[in-house]
C-alpha cells in the first residue's frame, strides 16, 4: 500500500475539493475524490433497480461490479462496467441515497480496495471522509478540512443548481448527511490520528492551500536536513 499519498478528510462542504485539487495541482500529483466512486456505485445500484438501503446491496452485486480508472487531467475519473456516469454523479437520486450506500460495511472495502490500487503506483492527494483513518493509515500527509454548519450551508446554498431550496433546507440536508456519516459503524468520519485540522470557516481557498503545502513543504526540508546529518 503506497503511503506516499496526501490525505485531506472532512466533512460535505469543508473544502476539500477545491482544495485536494489545487493541491494537487500545485504538486503535480494526481487528484482522488473517494465521494464520487461512492456516489458511482450508487448510481450503479439505482440504474439495476436495488433500493438504496444497506441491506439490499448485495455482496454478488458488489463483486460482479467492474471499476476501472481514466485519468482526466490530473483527476481519476471512476467507470463501473465500463461507464462514466458523468454529471449523474450529482443527481439528486444519487444525492439522496449515497450516504446509505456508503454505510455497507461491503461497499467500503470495495471503495477502499479500488483506491488503494489507483494510488499504487503514482503520488495522489486523496479526499474523503476515512482516508487518512482507514484508507491510508500510515500516509506522511493527513489534514482534516472543517467549518461551521452555518457556513457549509452557506457555500453548498451558493454552489446550489437547485433554485428551490433555501439555507435552511440545505443545512438540514447537510446536518442529516453529518449525522449519517459520523454515526455508522463501518469507518465513520472522525479525524485520523496525526491529522493537521484545518477551520476553513474564515479562510479563503487559497490561504488554506497554502496552509497544506507549506506544512508539506516543511516537512520534506527537515526530512532532507536529516538525510544530509
Ligand atoms: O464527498 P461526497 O459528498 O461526494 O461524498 C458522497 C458520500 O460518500 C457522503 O455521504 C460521504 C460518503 N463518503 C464516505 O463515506 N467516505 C469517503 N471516503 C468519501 C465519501
Amino acid at each position: 500500500m503506497s503511503d506516499d499519498v496526501i490525505t485531506i478528510d472532512g466533512p460535505a462542504a469543508s473544502g476539500k475539493s477545491t482544495v485536494a485539487k489545487r493541491v494537487a495541482d500545485e504538486l503535480d500529483l494526481i487528484h482522488i475524490d473517494s465521494g464520487s466512486l461512492y456516489r458511482a456505485i450508487t448510481w450503479q445500484a439505482l440504474r439495476n433497480g436495488i433500493v438504496a438501503a444497506q441491506a439490499t446491496i448485495s455482496h454478488d452485486f458488489l463483486d460482479a461490479m467492474q471499476v476501472s480508472t481514466d485519468l482526466k487531467g490530473n483527476s481519476i475519473t471512476f467507470l463501473v462496467d465500463g461507464t462514466d456516469p458523468g454529471l449523474d454523479l450529482r443527481s439528486q437520486s444519487v444525492a439522496a441515497a449515497v450516504s446509505d450506500v456508503a454505510a455497507v460495511p461491503d461497499v467500503r472495502r470495495k471503495v477502499t480496495e479500488c483506491l488503494r490500487q489507483a494510488a499504487q503506483s503514482r503520488r495522489a492527494v486523496v479526499e474523503g471522509r476515512d482516508i487518512g483513518s482507514v484508507v491510508f493509515p500510515n500516509a506522511r500527509f493527513k489534514f482534516y478540512l472543517d467549518a461551521t454548519a452555518d457556513e457549509r450551508a452557506r457555500r453548498r446554498h451558493a454552489e446550489s443548481t437547485v433554485p428551490s431550496s433555501g439555507v435552511q433546507e440545505v443545512l438540514h440536508a447537510l446536518q442529516t448527511r453529518d449525522r449519517k456519516d459520523s454515526t455508522r459503524s463501518a469507518s465513520p468520519l472522525t479525524i485520523p490520528s496525526g491529522a493537521v485540522v484545518i477551520d476553513t470557516t474564515t479562510l479563503s481557498i487559497d490561504s488554506v492551500v497554502d496552509t497544506i503545502l507549506s506544512s508539506v513543504s516543511d516537512d520534506a526540508g527537515k526530512a532532507e536536513k536529516e538525510e544530509i546529518r
